[in-house]
């Protein structure tokens, strides 16, 4: 007896095996000759497995023709060659073993389509549905890719720390961690709350990226990266922002601006050619019911160049589209994201690499450029940074090279009122044998966006965080 999934038990090789599957009941049907059809899906596919469980199992009638949605089953038997429409092979069932009832008088998850927002409210059923299933499974095969691709490049791994004192953007959007009572807080003598009575003996917040440690590890280990969940207590409310995302950080010694442009190119287009290969099912289902974009979508991405075009390119382009944008556009403003999905959907229709933003908008670290740099849109008012920006989603990585001259960074630090004494670490590995060095973060999330087409990113994460919202 043969243990198998679904997804297995679908293949035609599986066909004359004696088989055990298990799963929860998508429908019923009975046949009026005595005997049900019942659909059966464990997640392992989007397709479910046709049962036929004839009249002389001996719980027919006192349970399998009692057997609803939701309703959770064993099932024994032969994978046969099957006569239906769209699907390769049945199971005739030997046995059935019953685990558990869902009542249909309760269950919601009935034949009805539900919106979106509907099952964001049943985060702990949504995962049953065909579009939860095929976002999981997309999201998992693209953090495989993930891995995959920076392992086999010879990338490391590196654990950064989730608690952090470190205000790596510098926007001030960190969520404190504290266990101070907040009925009775310890107070020093200007009468404020005094955080060095607290846990860690200091302020300490949820961090924002991983990227300051990951520097540490990339100017000894040379070529590192960071995965895991980053947070940012930032109140906007929109289809792409999270107040909890998953984010890859990979950073190079060594790397320039131009090697971090293709690098990102290279590795989203190494994660979209994964998808396609592996998940087929699933994104044929996102383009017949989501977004008939999304099959086009992903082969341009994996297949066309990346459009490389300086922040000042951009805004003349802007300034010209004779477009109304409700944020008016003048050098020097951060690029909202209706300039950003004019630029890669309507203007270069390909995914677009800005790069060599005004230094005013843009974080300490970054390298600022020198005067006589005679790169397109590199000047002293910019520095080198870069975002990529996807078709459907806007910006889905934000990257730089980094500032390695310590005058220079000081220089960044005083301008942005940051407390150069708090980074002295960060200071220290330009003092000891610095190198040019670069990186970039990619936003899960907007990644599993931009692959499935999904239209709000609270739907590409199983338990979204939001501003009013942390229910599961
Ligand atoms: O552009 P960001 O803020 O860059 C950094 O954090 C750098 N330290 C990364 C680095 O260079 N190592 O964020 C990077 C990416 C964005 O491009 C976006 O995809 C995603 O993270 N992101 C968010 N995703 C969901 N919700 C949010 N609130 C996000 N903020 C950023
Ligand atoms: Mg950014």
């Amino acid at each position: 007896m043969n243990q198998l999934t679904v997804n297995q038990a679908r293949q035609p090789e599986s066909i004359g095996q004696q088989v055990q599957l298990s799963g929860w009941i998508r429908t019923r049907r009975d046949s009026k000759a005595g005997f049900s059809f019942l659909e059966l899906n464990d997640g392992s596919s989007l397709g479910n497995i046709q049962i036929i469980a004839d009249g002389d199992l001996p719980n027919y009638e006192s349970e399998i023709k009692r057997l609803s949605a939701g309703c959770s089953v064993t099932v024994e038997g032969v994978v046969q060659e099957s006569g239906g429409k769209g699907q390769a092979t049945e199971i005739h069932a030997a046995s059935l073993t019953r685990h558990g009832w869902a009542d249909p008088e309760k269950y919601p998850l009935q034949k009805k389509r539900h919106s979106f927002e509907k099952l964001r409210e049943w985060a702990h059923l949504r995962p049953r549905t065909n579009a939860f299933g095929a976002v999981m499974r997309v999201r998992n095969r693209i953090c495989r890719s993930i891995h995959d691709f920076f392992q086999e490049e010879g990338f490391l791994w590196v654990h950064t720390p989730i608690i952090t004192a470190s205000d790596c953007e510098g926007a001030g959007e960190m969520f404190r961690v504290s266990t101070i009572d907040p009925a009775n807080p310890p107070r020093n003598k200007q009468g404020d709350i005094d955080y060095a009575r607290d846990f860690f003996g200091r302020a300490s917040y949820l961090t924002v990226s991983g990227q300051l440690e990951a520097e540490i590890y990339a100017t000894a280990l040379s070529k590192v990266y960071t995965f895991g969940p980053t947070f940012r207590a930032e109140n906007s409310n929109t289809s792409r922002h999270l107040a909890e995302f998953w984010m890859v950080e990979p950073e190079v010694a060594f790397n320039d601006l131009e090697d971090n442009m293709a690098l990102a190119e290279r590795f989203l287009k190494r994660i979209v050619t994964d998808v396609l290969a592996d998940c087929s099912e699933d994104i044929d289902f996102f383009q017949e019911r989501i977004d008939k974009t999304t099959a086009g979508r992903l082969q341009q991405l994996a297949t066309s160049d990346f459009q490389r075009v300086s922040y000042t390119d951009a805004i003349e382009v802007l300034e010209k589209s004779g477009q109304e944008f409700e944020h008016p556009v003048v050098w020097g403003i951060d690029l909202q994201s209706e300039h950003e999905r004019f630029l890669t959907e309507q203007h270069y229709q390909t995914p677009v690499i800005l790069h060599d933003y005004p230094r005013g908008i843009k974080p300490f670290y970054m390298k600022v450029n020198d005067d006589n740099d005679s790169r397109p849109g590199a000047d002293r008012r910019t520095v080198r940074a870069m975002d990529v920006l996807a078709p459907g989603v806007g910006e889905i990585i934000g990257g730089s090279e980094r500032e390695s001259r310590l005058e220079v960074l000081e220089e960044r630090m005083r301008e942005q009122d940051l407390d150069l004494d708090e980074y002295w670490w960060y200071r220290e590995l330009r003092e000891f044998g610095t190198v040019p060095h670069a990186g970039f973060g990619l936003g899960l999330e907007r990644m599993v966006q931009f692959v499935t087409g999904m239209a709000n990113i609270r739907d590409a994460i199983p338990f979204p965080r939001t501003p009013g919202n942390a229910d599961f």
